[in-house]
């Protein structure tokens, strides 16, 4: 099974440039699962919900969608994207998959990060999705600091961490490392790179985007300057075997009995 990242350097609000950029890289490969960054049409330092709404998407229907579905179709892509969808009267972080049959999932970013609180409605589901032949475990950048949305995705059945980033703390990609170990599974983070500056706000993206093997191996990786398109095989299969030694199976050998404290709401 072929899949990658495409790691990127959106403008801020340039959104037909920046789906125009990502669609002519991904025209030229086929037959692969591939993940690109979080809202990597529009950019990510809103100054304001006004400016969130004006940028935000409907999925599907909206620009965004309508041209990586064509693309899917085209190349027999499975393409999990990051953008602002709108969505019942408010703005969801969101990861989309458009597959090559033509069909869309959404997964909702359920752990926002620092501002996003201040404009994106909080996403209340995780979601695996089977697509490309694979099971995949949606997840979006901050979502990697809670172990339990990687568990119970991999609990779900997902043999992929698709996780579309805007990574900006410095040890994101080492934790997602982590996150495969103990769930063996594979994760391909696609991160972005570049800084924004907007009146007084200023981020820098820290790229490195990476595909992790369910043993914690990073099998492919870019650095924090270009954008870069990354394809490879693996054995899907490696990610279905739980075993750490012959006598410790990752999921049976869990106590839920013990964990009753990670279900309960603390302030
Ligand atoms: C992040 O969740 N975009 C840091």
């Amino acid at each position: 099974m072929r899949i990658g990242f495409l790691q990127l350097r959106p403008r801020f609000g340039a959104v037909r440039e920046n789906v125009r950029k990502a669609a002519a890289l991904l025209d030229k490969m086929s037959d692969a699962i591939i993940v690109l960054p979080e809202l990597f049409n529009t950019g990510y330092l809103f100054r304001n919900g006004a400016e969130l709404a004006e940028l935000a998407e409907k999925v599907p229907g909206g620009y965004t969608t309508a041209e990586m579905q064509k693309l899917a179709k085209r190349r027999r892509l499975t393409i999990v994207f990051g953008l602002a969808q709108k969505h019942k009267g408010a703005v969801y972080n969101a990861a989309v998959c458009a597959t090559p049959a033509g069909k869309v999932e959404v997964y909702q970013k359920a752990h926002l990060f620092d501002r996003e609180k201040l404009f994106f409605a909080r996403g209340k589901a995780l979601k695996v999705v089977p697509a490309g032949g694979a099971k995949l475990g949606l997840m979006i950048c901050f979502d990697w600091i809670f172990p339990e949305a990687a568990r119970s995705l991999a609990l779900q059945g997902a043999q992929i961490l698709c996780h579309p980033a805007n990574l900006v703390l410095p040890y994101g990609q080492e934790a997602m490392r982590t996150r495969c170990i103990e769930n063996r599974v594979f994760a391909i983070t696609a991160n972005r790179i570049g800084s924004e500056h907007r009146g007084t706000m200023d981020l820098t993206f820290t790229g490195g985007s990476q595909i992790v093997s369910p043993a914690g191996e990073v099998l492919a990786s870019a650095s924090d300057r270009s954008e870069s398109l990354r394809v490879i095989d693996v054995d899907l299969a490696e990610a279905n075997n739980k075993n750490i030694t012959p006598n410790n199976d990752l999921f049976a050998d869990r106590s839920p009995a013990l964990y009753g404290a990670l279900v309960r709401r603390r302030r």
